[in-house]
């Protein structure tokens, strides 16, 4: 198996910089297109055989050198007891949104290997497949990011329910983040016991709130998820996007890498955080559309960086943008490949 990824992620030294991309599996694939045409979103999800296979694809399309399970961090949402639907131009919707004391108690933390087990049946059926390939990287959102759908009942601008329960009803808000969390731990444990070889916790949404708020309403669980879950010895990569202010206090998390969005220059973040914990990132997805000279000088300079890092795991900056053409997101995987001096 290659595990060039692993090893970076572990700030060992490696022979050139591994790269895999957010959203690598997904709409920009005319593959996917094709799988996903005769299932819902959720059903994807949900199908161990068919989430197995589009997980696949970028790893036998592009080359990269992780794969990372499809599924969605909303679905143990679900299984506490939010009904959760995906509308196509909408995103994510939950109908009935938590807001009161009773919502919060009404809710549970899943037994992953019953109310989750398409997505320990789905990495089972994955490590099977990648045996000789690549390692496997499974996910969950972090409580405040995962907190806000819940909250808002979908995808928002503002965020102001969650922060009106964040400032006028910290005790609700607490008590919702802690079940998230519980959730949390257990199911990204069961997920390494599956098979997962590394895990991501996204924070998509941290980069709404204040540093201070951060340390206060989003930080802490994100800690006692990863001390929690540490001891199941797979590297794990804390990813707070548009956390260019929260640099100093992600470090704090406990995380062994941190996913870096576009908007941080990546030699500067490297020199911030030092040599305790490797990074990931950090290339604009919109980067993608520029003429191939452009965007090898790029990514040059994301490579230069990284190799100042403890370890550097090429990335994107955020999820690779449906409308990327995949012979760009090819030439990206094979750019980062020479010019960090793959033989
Ligand atoms: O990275 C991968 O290839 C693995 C699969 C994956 C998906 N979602 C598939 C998906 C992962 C890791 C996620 C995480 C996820 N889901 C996040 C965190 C990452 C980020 O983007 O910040 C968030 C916030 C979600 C919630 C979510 N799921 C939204 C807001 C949407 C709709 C908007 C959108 O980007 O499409 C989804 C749907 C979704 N999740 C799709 C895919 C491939 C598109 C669904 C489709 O096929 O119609």
């Amino acid at each position: 198996m290659n595990t060039t990824f692993l090893q970076a992620c572990r700030g060992e030294k490696t022979d050139y910089t591994p790269i895999w991309i957010m959203r690598q599996a997904g709409r920009y694939l005319p593959e996917y297109h094709t799988v996903r045409s005769k299932v819902t979103f959720l059903e994807l999800c949900k199908t161990p055989e068919l989430a197995a296979e589009v997980t696949l694809q970028p790893v036998d399309i592009l080359g990269v050198d992780a794969a990372i399970l499809f599924s969605d961090i909303l679905v143990p949402l679900e299984a506490m007891g939010a009904p959760l639907e995906f509308h196509e131009k909408r995103g994510p919707v939950f109908p009935e949104p938590i807001r009161d004391q009773a919502a919060v108690a009404k809710l549970h933390v899943p037994d992953p290997e019953t109310e989750l087990v398409y997505v320990m049946d789905t990495i089972r059926l994955l490590r099977k497949e990648l045996a000789d390939k690549v390692p496997l990287i499974g996910f969950s959102g972090a409580p405040f990011t995962l907190a806000t759908y819940l909250i808002e009942g979908g995808s928002s601008k503002a965020y102001f329910e969650t922060k009106k329960m964040m400032y006028a009803a910290p005790e609700l808000y607490r008590a919702l983040l802690d079940k998230i969390t519980d959730c949390t731990i257990t199911y990204l444990k069961a997920q390494a016991a599956a098979g997962a070889q590394a895990l991501q916790i996204f924070d998509s949404w941290a980069g709404v709130l204040a540093p201070d708020d951060f340390a206060e309403f989003a930080l802490p669980y994100v800690q006692r998820i990863i001390s929690a879950v540490k001891p199941a010895g797979v590297p794990i990569i804390y990813f707070a996007n548009n956390g260019a202010t929260l640099l100093d206090l992600s470090k704090t998390s406990g995380a062994d890498v941190l996913g870096l969005d576009w908007r941080v220059n990546l030699a500067d973040a490297v020199a911030r955080l030092g040599q305790d914990v490797a990074v990931q990132g950090n290339l604009d997805p919109c980067a993608l559309l520029l003429p191939a000279d452009k965007l090898e000088a790029r990514v040059g300079r994301i490579v230069a960086a990284g190799k100042q890092a403890r370890g550097h795991v090429f990335n994107l900056g955020h999820g690779i943008l449906p409308e990327t053409p995949p012979e760009k997101a090819k030439l990206v995987v094979e750019l980062v490949h020479r010019l960090s001096g793959k033989a």
